[in-house]
């Protein structure tokens, strides 16, 4: 299972690609905002740091504006990927833009006909957000087990991305279920590693290391 990590944050990052866990990197305005830097400055700085697929998410509305601004992206580097949102006007500035080569992240999808549509219109990525839909009582794991099923059907080949993950059990249930992608907040990369078995472990071994030498 390759992992991003859903973040703008460059020392996030850097200290994600540290512990060899980062394949690539998921942006999106909100995250953007949080950094005090401009856009282009920030995906510039984040190609530097990993060489990988980055999504850098479109702003506009429509399909042409999309368009415009998605080549405008891409033109920045080769692991840019445009995230456009699931919407009619992104499916067709999804299909313009498979047409030209340039790969894009259709995100904000929430259901199996979405994701459908998403690889359809020759989406390179789909990006299903599980966290938001658990938030609304819809188990948000049934829908990667859905979409799983209908891409294997028919071979599409467009790569799934487990988005909007809230804890290390939605990178485990998207693992078991074979989902290519999960986007992953930096603090649930650290709580991955860590059990506190582990850690009690590790203190035993010391303090009985400790003792040994001292005798
Ligand atoms: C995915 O590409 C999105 O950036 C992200 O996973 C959204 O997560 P959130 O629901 O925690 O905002």
């Amino acid at each position: 299972m390759k992992f991003f990590i859903d973040t703008a944050n460059l020392e996030e990052i850097k200290k994600a690609v540290d512990m060899g866990m980062v394949d690539g990197v998921t942006t999106n305005p909100s995250l953007i905002a949080r950094e005090n830097k401009p856009f282009v400055e920030i995906i510039k700085d984040i190609c530097k740091i990993v060489d990988g697929p980055i999504s850098a998410e479109v702003i506009a509305l429509d399909a042409e504006g999309m368009v415009r601004e998605g080549r405008e992206l891409a033109a920045i580097h080769s692991n840019i990927v445009i995230k456009i949102p699931m919407t009619t006007e992104g499916l067709k500035a999804v299909k313009t833009l498979a047409d030209e080569k340039i790969r894009t992240n259709v995100t904000l999808i929430f259901s199996a006909s979405q994701a459908l549509m998403a690889a359809k219109a020759g989406a390179s990525y789909a990006s299903p957000f599980v966290g938001r839909l658990d938030d609304i009582s819809q188990n948000g794991m049934d829908l990667i087990s859905d979409i799983m099923n209908i891409y294997d059907n028919y071979g599409y080949a467009t790569e799934v991305i487990v988005a909007s993950i809230r804890n290390p059990i939605h990178v485990v249930d998207a693992a078991l279920l074979g989902a290519h992608i999960a986007t992953i907040p930096f603090k649930v990369i650290a709580q991955l590693a860590r059990h506190p078995l582990t850690d009690l472990g590790m203190e035993q071994f010391l303090a009985d290391w400790e003792k040994r030498t001292k005798a």
